[in-house]
């Protein structure tokens, strides 16, 4: 089945509107039903579903999407998990699914994905193997180990943990008796591979340690984690590395496990250890999951946010995990995401903490938690230099700048503890959005009328708004009008996939705009020809005047700026559109 026939069968059987109700209480609006939106911290309804067009829109946090979007983001799935479990409930067989894009990389879509289906028998044989060696005649060590470490049998089963022999060609073996694929395994970071003579030969990657696997949401082995044991000379730790099933900061360590105690709680605790997050569970914290030895991603903040507005950032005492803490709270923050940051005392760990002191000491630390802003708060005047400061509170500003009320509340706060006034702080804000597109920088305003950043937007709006027509707008040369290098690659996008698939090739803001041009408070799309006429002929107008007055030259040049200018132009031209949308 094509991917793409795939997706239009799902969408016939199962309605957004059916599927979100399961999650918030919608309410029915005119022509379009409303909720609080389960995407960020909110009260009062600004998620909104149009059931003509099947999409959703917040205009809160600009969360946006259709059936998949939704799903996948409430249930911290990525797409592929996305369709398989929503044709599960739609009853529909996918098979063996084709990509319908034309593969990059040589390899056809089949050839991949039954490479992703071998790829997790490995590791699902790997993991069954390592766990019965933990429990076999060579897992003494190990499993003296791990009861030093306190660690209990139920969390063993539950985390399904096991034990890579000291030995170089233990899971080799496994894999080759099971008609395993070696170069796959080795791809896949389960073998590694040498070439000494001549010879090429295949060898276990991890030896002698204390296996974690990493599952995905739909509980499959996608990922090994494995401590040292004993040869302290060796790395602490050894991953997997990333391969055709597993990217290292898209996933939780933990999270299939945690899932459903954070959708209850109402919260996920997020720590950066493997022992941590097993700890944690074993003293009752079962919405613990850890970040997997890397900084927190938006990925990742993705991923939690479908089930949670809360999070609590365990991280270590020290300098970088104030800095880890600080920049997690920048990544939350600004997605309307609340977070309480607890730093350990110095060079503890969550696990250390709990098996030392108990319970009741974490509990301490919990309590006093600050909340994220506070935390930052603190951390840019006690911590940061002057400058390193105004930069963090700019940079973590410009995040917010689609989302007003945090802005106002947060800018106004930090202007305080940076002992600048608001307007100064503000004004470097948006001074210098305002000086992407001052008069007399380009030519916005400066005779050629109407060929600034309002035209670019006009005309990428008609483009999202009828994708069959893009071809028009190109054989009238409309993109000499564009200014700025994200409204360009904007323009590209549209002409690189179908019209039913764009939304999944867009980035966040170029997705929020696609969305507002086409749901909101957009005019309805019956009017095709009366939008599309007056802008051919303002087109063809302006093409005119341009070459008569080599206004042409003047536009090449002002699209040269750098990528910063044209970003930020482009957030303001986002905004100028919400705002007259909600007009
Ligand atoms: P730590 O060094 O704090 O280890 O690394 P830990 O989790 O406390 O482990 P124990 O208690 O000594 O057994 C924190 C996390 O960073 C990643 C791992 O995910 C680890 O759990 N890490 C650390 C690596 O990936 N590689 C390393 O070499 C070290
Ligand atoms: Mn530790």
């Amino acid at each position: 089945m094509q991917k793409r026939d795939a997706i239009r069968a799902i969408k016939e059987r199962l309605k957004l509107v059916d599927i979100a109700r399961r999650y918030v209480e919608l309410k029915r609006n005119g022509l379009r039903w409303m909720a609080p939106c389960p995407f960020h911290q909110e009260t009062k309804p600004s998620f909104s579903i149009n059931e003509d067009t099947g999409l959703f829109y917040c205009f809160g946090c600009q969360a946006s999407g259709d059936l998949f979007d939704f799903y996948g983001r409430i249930n911290g799935l990525d797409f592929r998990e996305c369709l398989e479990q929503l044709a599960v409930e739609a009853g529909i067989e996918l098979g063996t699914l084709q990509d319908g894009s034309s593969a990059g990389d040589g390899a056809g879509p089949q050839r991949r994905h039954s490479e992703r289906q071998q790829i997790l028998r490995m590791y699902e044989l790997a993991a069954a193997h390592y766990a019965q060696n933990l429990a076999g005649a060579g897992g003494v060590a190990c499993r003296a180990y791990i009861e030093r470490r306190g660690v209990d049998k139920e969390q063993v089963e539950r985390f399904g943990l096991g034990y890579a022999l000291p030995e170089w060609r233990d899971l080799v073996d496994v894999l080759r008796r099971s008609g395993c694929d070696e170069s796959l395994a080795v791809k896949s970071g389960l073998l590694g591979q040498s070439n000494k003579g001549g010879y090429s030969r295949t060898y276990d990657r991890f030896r002698g340690r204390l296996i974690f696997p990493i599952r995905n949401l739909s509980n499959q082995v996608i990922a090994f984690g494995g401590r040292i044991i004993g040869n302290e000379d060796e790395a602490k730790y050894i991953n997997s590395a990333d391969s055709t099933i597993y990217k290292k900061g898209d996933q939780l360590y933990a999270l299939s496990q945690a899932r459903r105690h954070i959708a209850v709680k109402g919260t996920v605790l997020l720590t950066e250890g493997y022992m941590d997050v097993l700890t944690l569970h074993q003293f009752g914290y079962e919405h613990a999951v850890g970040v997997l030895g890397t900084a927190l991603t938006s990925e990742q903040v993705k991923r939690l946010s479908g089930f949670t507005s809360q999070v609590t950032l365990l991280f270590d005492g020290d300098t970088a995990g104030r800095k880890a803490a600080q920049r997690a709270c920048g990544l939350l923050l600004p997605r309307g995401i609340a977070c309480k940051v607890v730093l350990l005392p110095h060079g503890q760990d969550v696990d250390e903490l709990l098996h030392g002191q108990g319970g009741e000491a974490f509990e301490k630390l919990l309590a006093a938690a600050p909340d994220g802003l506070r935390f930052c708060l603190e951390t840019v005047k006690r911590h940061m230099a002057p400058r390193e400061a105004v930069i963090w509170a700019r940079d973590f500003l410009k995040d917010l700048v689609e989302l007003p009320e945090l802005y106002y509340q947060f800018a106004s706060s930090l202007a305080h503890a940076l002992n600048l006034s608001e307007a100064e702080l503000k004004g470097g804000v948006i001074a210098r959005q305002k000086g992407a597109v001052a008069p007399g920088k380009g030519i916005a305003s400066s005779g050629a009328g109407g060929t600034g950043l309002d035209f670019e937007r006009q005309i990428l709006r008609f483009m999202a708004r009828y994708p069959h027509r893009c071809q028009d707008l190109q054989e009238a040369g409309a993109d000499v009008f564009l200014r700025t290098s994200r409204g360009r690659n904007l323009w590209k996008k549209f002409f690189a996939h179908p019209a039913d698939e764009i939304q999944y090739h867009l980035d966040e803001q170029e997705k929020a705009f696609w969305m507002r041009c086409r749901t909101g408070e957009a005019p309805p799309l019956d009017n095709e020809e009366g939008e599309r006429v007056p802008l051919l002929r303002k087109i063809a107008a302006l093409h005119k005047r341009m070459v008569s007055s080599s206004v042409a030259a003047a536009l090449r040049g002002a699209a040269g700026t750098d990528d910063f200018t044209a970003d930020m132009e482009y957030i303001v031209a986002l905004r100028e559109t919400q705002r007259t949308d909600d007009e």
